[in-house]
């Protein structure tokens, strides 16, 4: 099995390539946040570490969406912080057109930042609400004045906001005069603003109205196709991810369970967590919902303080064997699939991944 916890180009030619993608972009290669956990108030004194994010492995490639899903706190968000800087590595390494960009600081890292920017989900707490909109979307030109020299900025701002569908004229608006969905579209023109390459969109539309969702979602493909933009994709909404995902990776307790495209993990999920998932996934047709099998999972997400050893998946995994709590499985093509011209070899984190039809096929 290939090992793609450990940097080597082998590996890096083992992950999915998707078809007519190009080049990756980004190489995320066991990347991990442990954040330590201190006792005492005068003298602290570490008493163990949240392993927030636990050897996380994946390409990202020019032009597609990648889609992280997983429960809450499976370590999604500081991924995110992590491509983007904003939290240091514990250890691994994010490459950045073949630049590890975690050991980047100062100038280097400033240049290297301006290709890869964020959307957050909150629209309404993520914009500062003293600030008007040309002055929110122009922000970034203070770090970045090369990229609009400050006689042309209020044209360029103008540019954006028209880029994103909203009015060029609202530009001396406050952030509290627009809906969510406007916000929300003012935080991707921001977002736009230094002609990024990346986007890594963390739960983007989650705090929207489901109508709005959409116009939102289909503003971001637009964006992508006229920018060719790579867009990092995290929600835990499955049927948003699948809609605008080329490729999915689900999340567990800071690891990565299973990988590969939207129709092998959609349709052809080897993991017992992405099955899991998929299950409670609503289905519309009621035909479809009467023969589909719900996975009920039982127990808690564990504490990634004390992650259980062996697979983390164990304590709630229907299939979970005497092996399962000694040997961590790797992230890899499992063993039975492998040299098959199947949907169901793609990389799964499981001594027994199987393949497990959950979703209807239409
Ligand atoms: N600064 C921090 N210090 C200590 N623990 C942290 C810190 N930031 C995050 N964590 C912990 O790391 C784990 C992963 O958090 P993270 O926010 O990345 O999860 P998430 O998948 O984005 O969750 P959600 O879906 O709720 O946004 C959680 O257990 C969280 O409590
Ligand atoms: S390795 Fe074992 S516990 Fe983990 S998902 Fe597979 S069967 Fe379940
Ligand atoms: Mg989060």
């Amino acid at each position: 099995m290939a090992d793609i916890g450990k940097n080597d180009e082998a590996v890096a030619a083992a992950l999915d390539a998707p078809v007519g993608r190009g080049e990756p972009i980004l190489q995320v290669r066991n990347l991990q946040k442990h954040f330590p956990l201190t006792q005492g108030i005068l003298f602290k004194k570490q008493v163990g570490a949240v392993k927030a994010v636990d050897g996380v492995s994946f390409d990202l490639y020019q032009g597609e969406t990648l889609g992280i899903v997983g429960e809450s706190g499976c370590g999604k968000s500081t991924v995110a912080k992590l491509l983007m800087n904003l939290e240091r590595a514990t250890a691994g390494e994010v490459f950045y057109k073949g630049q590890d960009i975690t050991k980047l600081s100062g100038r280097a890292l400033k240049a290297v930042r301006r290709n890869i920017q964020m959307v957050f989900q909150d629209p309404y707490t993520s914009l500062n609400p003293r600030m008007t909109v040309g002055d929110i979307i122009g922000e970034p030109y203070d770090i970045h004045p090369e990229v609009a020299p400050k006689g042309d900025r209020r044209r360029k701002v103008q540019e954006l906001l028209d880029v994103v569908g909203l009015n060029p004229e609202y530009i001396n608006r406050y952030p509290h005069q627009f809906s969510g969905g406007q916000r929300q579209r003012i935080g991707i023109a921001r977002g736009l603003a230094l002609n990024p390459e990346i986007i890594i969109c963390d739960e983007p539309v989650s705090a929207l109205d489901v109508s709005v969702q959409a116009q939102v979602i289909n503003l971001m493909g637009k964006l992508q196709e006229e920018f060719n933009l790579s867009y990092l994709f995290i929600a835990h909404d499955l049927s948003i991810v699948r809609h605008i995902s080329d490729r999915v990776g689900v999340m567990y307790l800071g690891k990565m369970a299973e990988i590969g495209t939207d129709e092998q993990i959609y349709e052809h999920p080897t993991h017992p967590y992405t099955q899991a998932l998929l299950s409670a996934v609503p289905v519309p047709d009621p035909q479809a919902r009467a023969h589909r099998e719900r996975i009920i999972l039982t127990g808690d997400v564990p504490s990634p303080a004390n992650p259980p050893s062996g697979c983390s998946f164990r304590t709630r995994c229907w299939k979970a064997q005497e092996r399962c709590s000694q040997e961590t499985p790797i992230l890899a093509v499992p063993a039975r699939f492998q040299g098959q011209n199947t949907p169901a070899a793609h990389f799964s984190a499981c001594h027994f991944a199987e393949e497990k039809q959950v979703v209807p096929v239409h």
